[in-house]
């Protein structure tokens, strides 16, 4: 049986609006019940799904052993893919990047300074994105993973409180682009906020007036009271920290000049915005439109899930944003850890009013020379840094990760009401064998190409949330062929 959709919160646009809208919403439906029948052998009832034996919060679903475990799925390698693309359309269905997302991967040596971005249709920009969208990811022992699609995502964030929160520098950035290419389109339900002329803050809105809108509510069971918090947000916040804070983490540095007394030099630290932010959006509950106790589907009551904050920073650690001399590595690990102590302080200490779910996203690594990397190099990739390399500090960034991964570790986990959990999201290994996939050869050698290595963060990132879920409802399992 198909849940009950309460027609009466259904807006009354006009006939034929209505009458192909409900038919994509029922094609759709009927679409995910076939396969759900198909996968279970069963038909299915919302109310045989295991909720019963859930207990909130954070229990882990039953867990077929096939599944990757994030052990599993970080510490695979690129794959040939046996049809690869070969247009910029099929990148397109291939990555899921709607109409309005940003495809680019610059040819090698593209003068960016003289000619800015390089256009979509040059043949050698077509040919670059041809070449490193050959590979694909392949996890450990050819373990399942939990695939994303929009609407499980975008029901997924509903029923928590702020939905998908990412905060760091241009990594992050990227990582924010990834997940909006996936959703935004012309025509479609969604909002975009921009605070900034170089957005310090992007947020992802669901427009309440929008038919499908309503369509995500009633599948994630929520009222429109949620949609006043994003859906998902960015903040460019390169070091993590307020001001005051940067001060503290950095006091031990010889000869360094705090930020209220300086001259200019720190353009890249701005006050920080993102946690009294999202601490006020996590103060809104998300109030369900199915109650228990009512009607034959009572005990299906749809469980609130956690919020999720992603978190990085790694490459803006330098000697040029701590102070105008010259700082000895020790010192710069030194502001890292604590600023490391900083951050968990304020989510475990001073825990947020709310289930939160935190992952701290490896940085990835910069590779040397990578206009000479032709394909990604799968068999132990040697880390390749010389400590010459100073800007970005890229022979840090692996310390740095070392660091996260060992204090995360250590960390106490809060009990309910408000559970706090963190773990390290290991992308490092994904990102170290792709130094073919570099945005900008030979001038970046950081960033990645959109479509490819950032995607499979999100992917990683998704399996994780799915595995974790307090509902059962949002997984298609990728039963591909690993090796396809
Ligand atoms: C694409 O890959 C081929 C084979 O590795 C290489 O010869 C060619 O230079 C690459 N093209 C671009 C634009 O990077
Ligand atoms: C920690 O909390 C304080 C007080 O709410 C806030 O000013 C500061 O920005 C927070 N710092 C971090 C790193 O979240
Ligand atoms: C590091 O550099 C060496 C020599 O240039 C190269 O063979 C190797 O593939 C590089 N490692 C990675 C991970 O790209």
């Amino acid at each position: 049986m198909i849940p009950t959709l309460p027609s009466r919160s259904f807006p009354a646009p006009r006939r034929s609006v209505l009458k192909s809208g409900l038919t994509a919403l029922f094609g759709t439906l009927i679409c995910v019940y076939l396969f759900y029948c198909l996968i279970n052998g069963d038909t299915w009832h919302i109310k045989d799904l295991k909720f019963d034996s859930v207990s909130f919060p954070y229990t882990k679903r039953p867990e077929a052993t096939q599944f990757c475990t994030a052990e599993e799925y970080a510490n695979g390698h690129w794959v040939r893919r046996k049809n690869p693309p070969s247009s910029l359309d099929e990148i397109r269905t291939l990555y899921g990047v709607k109409d309005r997302g940003r495809l680019e991967c610059d040819p090698p040596g593209w003068p960016v300074i003289a000619k800015g971005r390089v256009p979509l249709e040059e043949p050698t920009h077509i040919e670059r994105m041809l070449n490193q969208t050959r590979w694909k990811w392949a996890p450990r022992n050819d373990c399942h993973r939990w695939e994303m699609s929009e609407e499980a995502f975008v029901v997924r964030m509903l029923r928590s409180r702020a939905g998908l929160i990412l905060v760091g520098d241009s990594l992050s950035e990227q990582h924010h682009e990834i997940v909006r290419n996936f959703l935004v389109s012309h025509g479609g339900p969604y909002q975009l906020r921009f605070t900034g002329s170089r957005p310090r803050i992007d947020e992802v809105f669901l427009d309440p007036n929008h038919e499908l809108t309503q369509h995500y509510l009633r599948v994630a069971g929520v009222t429109a009271e949620r949609l006043k918090n994003p859906i998902t947000t960015f903040f460019l916040e390169r070091h993590l920290l307020s001001m005051a804070e940067y001060d503290q983490v950095n006091s031990h540095v010889e000869r360094y000049v705090p930020l209220s007394e300086d001259d200019g030099q720190h353009q890249w630290v701005s006050e920080s915005l993102w946690d009294a932010r999202y601490r006020e959006q996590l103060e809104r509950p998300v109030t369900f439109t199915v109650e228990e106790g009512i009607g034959e589907n009572a005990k299906v009551a749809v469980q609130e899930e956690p919020t999720i904050l992603v978190l990085n920073t790694g490459p803006h650690w330098i000697a040029s944003e701590i102070g105008t001399h010259s700082v000895p590595d020790a010192d710069v690990l030194k502001s890292y850890n604590n600023m490391i102590d900083k951050v968990l302080y304020n989510l475990t200490a001073n825990a947020p009013p709310a289930d939160l779910k935190v992952f701290y996203r490896a940085t990835s690594p910069g590779h040397e020379s990578c206009a000479e990397i032709a394909e990604p190099v799968v068999e132990n990739p040697r880390w390749n840094v010389t400590s010459d390399r100073e800007i970005y500090n890229w022979h840090l960034l692996q310390p740095f990760n070392e660091a996260w991964k060992r204090r995360i570790s250590s960390v106490t986990i809060q009990p309910p009401p408000h559970r706090l959990d963190i773990s390290y999201l290991d992308t490092w290994e994904m990102s170290l064998q792709r130094g073919d996939a570099k945005f900008l050869p030979p001038h970046d050698c950081l960033h990645f190409c959109y479509q490819g290595v950032i995607e499979e963060w999100q992917k990683f990132l998704w399996h994780e949330i799915v595995r974790e879920s307090v509902n059962a409802d949002y997984g298609m399992e990728n039963r591909e062929p690993v090796y396809l």
